[in-house]
């Protein structure tokens, strides 16, 4: 079976369960600046499982496009890649473990649908702790599925009960959000009769998780029950072709073979010499992992990630630099980007537009940063190597100069030193940073230098348009309702971004509404005032908040307007704020749009 049948029927089956199909959201989270990129189906839905109303309704799927890159040293094995497709079925607060379990067994085993041989797949549940219960409701439906199928699944056998390591959900990295305990769902790869089943033994997959989310994590780490039981499922699309395929890995399904098939051509076609020894597995691991962070890195282009040297884009030079770096393996030294993302985009264009929409963007950006990478790249190497005939040991200050020099990535250099059979110094991290940071300083003096003046300027600007912010956010609640919630934004010396939650464009009336509330605002001349004090307590009496925002114990809450009196608004916030509103300028909208699903975006400036 095809991944695009996989992917349609999956989404039929769950439409004719009465659930919404809602598009994959983009690779970039749009409201959580918590979080690098959206890492599950769920992520974009968080509110929603926390008891917001969805506006699609309380039953959805979808097929999402995730990344996560904290297993990259796997990728190359059968099973692991930074970029996957997730298969996802949600109820918020509706159905919970009886009809998904019901229903992930029917659409696993059932000939109309994947037509899975019951007897290949096994479960593992939550185990309990002295919070939560060990899930017996789970075992005691899975028993009843494997029964329909004629299979006497036994605890311990077929079934395991695990702990929270194994079977317990929470998102990675963030301190507070939607939990629970979950069931995954489990295929077995080889032919033997009568396997012991054991989670860590690679012959067994894991193709689909269902996440019971009941908790919500607070940030001292406790977990609160919450009022709705909702379901989060997650089907990792490439496995489940693997395993609907026959092949053992992810990369030989049908569109991931396809992009090492290219790789591969491309490579003898290209003629050149190799740079180095290589053996038949050398080769294997380099195209997969090309393979996967080509695709990764088309994912991110489309979605509008350039590769830098912060956050995203680190993220993103680091895989590119590594693709590259991997095709010298196979002696490819030139545009491997534009021979084979072409083929990337061709093989996802249907599934996702996007990637053809912004094809020559794409195209753009990561050939530029092949050019690049490829002007150092390979003298690079040559000084590795000379490195690795004096030193036994890869240091931070090693490290330091092949970044600053010829643009190798950290972890490019961890990796070069392992294959040069290069030991790794304790203290790299700690050396590199303080190398960093010791550069960052230097420039910024530099800089302070050059520009005097321009940049306090800008940060006056920025700090107006952080007092307009709040004042918009206000105008928005006072005229839309209660429910607009902030659902992120972002500041330039050029101009705000808001986006919050509300279900309909706003009209050009309500545009006016308040682009005039808020500039009556400024013309008062409210005084801006701060004070600190216990979370609890500002939320007490009434600070906003933003989703996903964090706080720690004692919070600043900016009040504009009189703070004893009847004061126009209060957030929880760092400042910095303008003292007076009159110091903003002319406050408008030049811009309002759809985010996401019930969430609007506005553009405004001020002048
Ligand atoms: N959110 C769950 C996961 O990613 C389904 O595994």
């Amino acid at each position: 079976m095809k991944t695009a049948e996989i992917r349609k029927k999956f989404l039929d089956f769950f439409k004719s369960k009465d659930h919404k199909i809602i598009p994959s959201a983009p690779i970039v989270p749009e409201h959580d600046p918590t979080v690098l990129f959206t890492t599950a189906g769920m992520h974009p839905l968080i509110p929603y499982l926390l008891g917001e109303q969805h506006p699609e309704g309380k039953r959805l799927a979808n097929v999402q496009k995730c990344i996560r890159t904290t297993d990259i040293d796997e990728v190359g094995d059968n099973v692991h890649l930074t970029m996957f497709e997730m298969l996802g079925n949600w109820s918020f607060g509706d159905y919970f473990k009886d009809e998904s379990i019901k229903w992930s067994w029917e659409f696993l085993t059932n000939k109309k649908w994947l037509g899975i041989d019951p007897k290949k797949l096994y479960v593992s549940v939550y185990q309990g702790d002295p919070q939560v219960p060990k899930d017996n409701e789970s075992i005691k439906f899975w028993k009843r599925e494997y029964k329909k199928s004629g299979i006497e699944a036994k605890e311990g056998e077929r079934i395991l009960a695990l702990g929270k390591d194994e079977n317990w959900w929470e998102q990675g990295g963030v301190e507070s959000g939607p939990a629970g305990p979950d069931t995954e769902i489990y295929y077995y790869l080889s032919d033997e009769k009568t396997p012991k089943f054991d989670v860590n033994n690679p012959e067994f997959v894991e193709i689909w998780n269902n996440v019971f989310m009941s908790y919500r994590k607070q940030s001292d780490g406790s977990y609160i029950e919450l009022k709705d039981k909702n379901v989060d499922t997650g089907m990792g699309l490439e496995r489940t072709a693997a395993v609907l395929q026959g092949v053992k890995s992810v990369f030989d399904t049908d569109l991931l073979k396809q992009i090492a098939i290219k790789i591969e051509e491309f490579a003898k076609n290209s003629h050149h010499q190799v740079f180095e020894e290589t053996s038949p597995q050398s080769l294997g691991r380099a195209v997969r992992i090309i393979t996967d962070h080509l695709r990764t890195v088309t994912f991110m282009a489309a979605d509008g990630v350039e590769p830098s040297n912060i956050e995203r884009g680190y993220v993103m030079r680091r895989l590119a630099r590594r693709a590259i770096r991997e095709a010298l393996v196979l002696g490819v030294n030139h545009n491997l980007f534009a021979n084979i993302m072409p083929k990337v985009i061709e093989l996802y264009n249907e599934a996702y537009p996007e990637l053809k929409d912004n094809k020559q963007a794409i195209l753009t950006a990561l050939d530029k940063e092949e050019m690049n990478f490829r002007k150092t790249l390979v003298k690079g190497l040559r000084e590795f190597e000379k490195i690795s005939r004096d030193n036994k040991t890869l240091t931070g200050e090693i490290v330091f100069k092949l970044y600053d020099t010829y643009g190798f990535p950290k972890e490019l250099s961890i990796e070069e030193a392992k294959r040069l059979d290069m030991g790794i110094a304790p203290d790299l991290d700690d050396k590199f940073e303080l190398m960093m940071n010791e550069q960052k300083q230097r420039s910024r003096t530099a800089t302070k230098g050059i520009f005097k003046g321009g940049l306090a300027d800008d940060s006056k600007i920025v700090t107006r348009y952080h007092t307009a912010t709040h004042i918009m956010y206000k105008a928005l609640r006072n005229i839309l309702g209660d429910h607009v919630m902030q659902r992120g934004s972002n500041i330039t010396a050029e101009r705000m971004r808001f986006d919050f939650s509300h279900h309909e464009k706003l009209t050009s009336e309500q545009i006016r509404k308040v682009e005039e509330a808020v500039n009556d605002a400024i013309k008062q001349d409210l005084p801006v005032s701060f004070e600190q004090m216990s979370k609890d307590q500002a939320f007490g009496i009434g600070a906003l908040g933003a989703f996903g925002e964090k706080y720690g114990d004692v919070v600043k809450v900016y009040t504009i307007g009189d703070p004893k009196d009847d004061y126009f608004s209060r957030e929880i916030c760092g400042g910095p704020h303008v003292k007076k509103t009159g110091e903003i300028g002319k406050f408008k909208i030049i811009k309002e749009e759809s985010s996401s699903a019930g969430v609007r975006r506005i553009k405004a400036v001020i002048k």
